[in-house]
Order: C-alpha cells, then sequence, then structure tokens
C-alpha cells in the first residue's frame, strides 16, 4: 500500500500530494488515531510491525522488546526494569536517542548495535522511519499521547519529507538486509525465556527438571476421583479399555503381563512427566505442579508403595525407587561382542544363484485375484 501510494505520487508537484496525504490522514484521524498529527498517525500504523515486541500506552508491559513511552525524551535503554544487550547500552553510553541515532538504529538494528537483542531485520523507508519516530515522540513517558508532542515537523524533518515526493530509491538488494547474528541459521528471533520454560518441561529419573512443590495423596485421591477415575478406574484398574494404571505385580514374567506404573515402570519421573504434560486425557496441561504431585502420590498408593497419608514433594522425589527398576539394563550393545555363529562373509558370498524359500501366497498375506 504504501510503495503503491509513493509511486503514485512521486510524479505529481510537492505541494498536491502533500495535501492529498493531509486529506487523507485528516480522514484518518477522526476515526482511528484520535488527535494524532498526519505523520504520527502514519508511524502508528507502521507501529503495528514493532508491537509484537514493544508496548506503548499507560498500560504497557515490556514484551520481549522494552516499553517504549517517551523513548526520545529519555536516556537510551533505560526503561527500567528491562534488561537491555550490552550491545545497545554500550552504544549510547547513557546519551539520549537523536533523531539521527533512532534513524540508524530503526534502519537496521542489527548493524547499528551488533549484538542488539532486536533482531528485527529493520525499517527499509526513510519516510516510514520518519513517521515511526514522530510517532515514539508523541508518547510521554507515562504513555500519553500528547496533542503539543506529536510531532510538528521542523526544518531538517521537512526536508526529509518532502525527499518522499522525489521518485522511489531503487530497492535495496537482499543481501544488504542485516542478518540475525545469533544461532546456526541466523533465521528468526531468540526464544524467550518465558517460552523456553514452558516448553522445557522433561522431569529425569535423577529428579532433574522437577518444578518445585508438594502434593499428598489424600488431595491427590480427590482429583483423581474427579478428574481421572472416569477412564482409568476407580483404583487404577481401567474402565473399559482404557490403560490400567494400579496392580499387575509380579505378572511380567506370565504369558499376558499387566504391564502398570508398580508393576513395570521404572522410575517415578516418568508418572510425574507424563501426568503433567498429558493428562487428563484431552485437557491436558490443565493442572498445576501441585496437582500433579498430589496425584503421583496417590498413584504409588494405589500401586501399595506408599502410605495413605504420604506426601510426595520435590525434596523426597528421589528417594522413590520403583519396583521394576532393577529390571531395566542399560543398552550397551555398542560395547558388547558382536555375537554370532561364524565370520561373516563380505565379499561374493553366494556362488550358487539365491533359492527361493517362500513366497507371499504361500505365506497368504497378499490378497489374490486381482
Ligand atoms: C523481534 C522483536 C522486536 C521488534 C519486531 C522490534 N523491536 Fe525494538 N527492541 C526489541 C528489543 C529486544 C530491544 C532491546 C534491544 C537491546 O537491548 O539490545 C528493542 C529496543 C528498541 C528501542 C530502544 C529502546 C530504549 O529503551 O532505548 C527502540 C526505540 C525500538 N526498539 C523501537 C522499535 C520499533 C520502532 C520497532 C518497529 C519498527 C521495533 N523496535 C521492532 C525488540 C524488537
Ligand atoms: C478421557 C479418558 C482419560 C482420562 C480422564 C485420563 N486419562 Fe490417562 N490415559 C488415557 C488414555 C487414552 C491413555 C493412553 C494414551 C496413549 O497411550 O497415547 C492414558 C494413559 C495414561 C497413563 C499411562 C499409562 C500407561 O501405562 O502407558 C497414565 C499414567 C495416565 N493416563 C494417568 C492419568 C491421570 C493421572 C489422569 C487424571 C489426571 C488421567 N490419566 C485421566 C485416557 C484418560
Amino acid at each position: 500500500m504504501l510503495t503503491g501510494k509513493r509511486s503514485l505520487f512521486s510524479n505529481q508537484p510537492g505541494v498536491i500530494s502533500k495535501y492529498v496525504l493531509t486529506v487523507l490522514f485528516i480522514g484518518l484521524s477522526n476515526g482511528i488515531v484520535g488527535n494524532v498529527s498526519a505523520d504520527a498517525a502514519k508511524g502508528k500504523m507502521l507501529f503495528g510491525q514493532c508491537s509484537g515486541c514493544h508496548q506503548v500506552g499507560p498500560e504497557a508491559k515490556h514484551l520481549f522488546g522494552p516499553i517504549l513511552n517517551g523513548v526520545m525524551q529519555r536516556e537510551a535503554a533505560s526503561a527500567p526494569d528491562y534488561a537491555y544487550s550490552d550491545a545497545l547500552k554500550n552504544k549510547l553510553q547513557g546519551g539520549n536517542w537523536s533523531d539521527e541515532s533512532m534513524d540508524a538504529f530503526l534502519a537496521a538494528p542489527m548493524s547499528y548495535a551488533p549484538g542488539t537483542k532486536m533482531a528485527f531485520v529493520g525499517v527499509q523507508s526513510e519516510e516510514d522511519r520518519a513517521n515511526l519516530i514522530n510517532y515514539l515522540r508523541s508518547i510521554d513517558t507515562d504513555g500519553n499521547s500528547s496533542d503539543a508532542a506529536t510531532g510538528v515537523l521542523n526544518e531538517s524533518e521537512q526536508s526529509s519529507e518532502n525527499a518522499s515526493n522525489e521518485p522511489p530509491q531503487e530497492r535495496r538488494p537482499a543481501t544488504e538486509f542485516a542478518v540475525p547474528e545469533h544461532g546456526v541459521l541466523h533465521l528468526g528471533r531468540l526464544a524467550l525465556a518465558e517460552e523456553v520454560q514452558a516448553w522445557d518441561i522433561d522431569v529425569r529419573p535423577d529428579g532433574v527438571g522437577l518444578p518445585v512443590g508438594q502434593g499428598s495423596a489424600t488431595v491427590g485421591g480427590e482429583l483423581y476421583d474427579a478428574v481421572c477415575a472416569s477412564c482409568h478406574g476407580d483404583f487404577g484398574e481401567g474402565t473399559g479399555r482404557w490403560p490400567i494404571l494400579a496392580g499387575g505385580m509380579d505378572t511380567l514374567t506370565e504369558e499376558r503381563p499387566e504391564k502398570t506404573i508398580g508393576s513395570y515402570w521404572p522410575y517415578l519421573s516418568t508418572v510425574y512427566d507424563y501426568v503433567r504434560r498429558a493428562m487428563p486425557f484431552g485437557n491436558a496441561r490443565s493442572l498445576s505442579d501441585d496437582d500433579v504431585y498430589a496425584i503421583t502420590a496417590y498413584l504409588l498408593y494405589l500401586n501399595d508403595l506408599v502410605d495413605e497419608d504420604f506426601t510426595l514433594s520435590s525434596d523426597n522425589f528421589s528417594s522413590i525407587a520403583l519396583p521394576n527398576e532393577q529390571n531395566f539394563i542399560a543398552d550397551n550393545r555398542l560395547e558388547e561382542a558382536f555375537r554370532q555363529s561364524s565370520e561373516p562373509c563380505m565379499s561374493n558370498c553366494a556362488d550358487e544363484p539365491a533359492v527361493v524359500l517362500q513366497r507371499a501366497r504361500v505365506l497368504d498375506v497378499t490378497p489374490e485375484g486381482n
């Protein structure tokens, strides 16, 4: 849309195109942008590409990027409680953002301050950057957009605005765009700590990865009856064909072993992890960490491994061993001698043509008649 507008106006005298732009933005400011001036209004629209990482306004919070209220009035990299990169802090050394430095930063953040956290390709058009800067300037440190500060253009900006009425510049070749510095493929942005935390929920047999918390078998029993028993049975015996969670002790050597948490599973961490990650079926991740401790304690109780009044916690978790743990052995096939009766033949092995001993038809696995 912007490119279209620019090429539309590019052959017109500046006065006319400016008039048209003003009319356009008066129209917009009535509905969308309130009482901000034309260019700040345009900047506000352009800010859409920033708003995934930045908020402005009285209620603004830090997202991946800092709150930008009053950023043109305050010291650079100074929003309270935001962890800036050293790259950005060192770049401006406690000075304020100027139009020039902000313009250079927004044009190519990662070239301007190599190592900056702002993993953003930059705003290509000088006009767009000027409008964004005007918009940022229109927002005071409390996040209010003040009429007086909505960026009445000064001389130098006037000329940069006029520049937009000249024929559009050649498109920059793709190689000139800043490439993110992080990672191997240099793609996307770094995951937020919160995003990593939300995914990184695995629990190891030695307890690493467990959240801090606790829950009693008594509380777990109530939860279990409410959200698990309908499928897994009141005592973990499984209703219908849903999995059995308790019992089956000493059945592993029988022809139909009953593999449950108590009879078969090697580690309690798997129970915690599985329930936390995947249950109740159809409503996964709905339980709190403490709920999962309580239910895990109750599942131990259903398997006769703890008493009714047992409380499981992040502190005593790794002291619980499941009965079948010892029967799981490490897979050390790489170290074991390769077991076979004779030396394997590696070249020119068969003198005779291969003899086919059985055919699929004989085995009755291929449907006949077609
Ligand atoms: C992918 C997320 C992301 C996007 C998109 C993004 N930013 Fe940022 N921005 C950041 C981060 C992170 C920082 C902090 C940089 C650092 O500490 O190195 C930052 C810093 C800034 C700062 C400096 C703030 C200060 O306190 O000095 C400004 C100004 C800024 N961004 C403006 C913008 C504008 C305008 C846009 C849209 C055109 C934008 N950013 C798009 C993440 C982003
Ligand atoms: C709507 C039915 C349903 C409910 C309710 C339900 N589960 Fe399950 N559960 C399943 C199904 C189905 C599986 C097997 C899933 C699979 O193998 O992919 C399963 C598997 C399990 C397993 C692994 C069993 C094994 O031996 O592999 C455990 C442990 C478990 N559920 C615990 C719970 C707990 C605890 C709750 C309550 C918080 C719960 N489930 C609620 C249906 C349910």
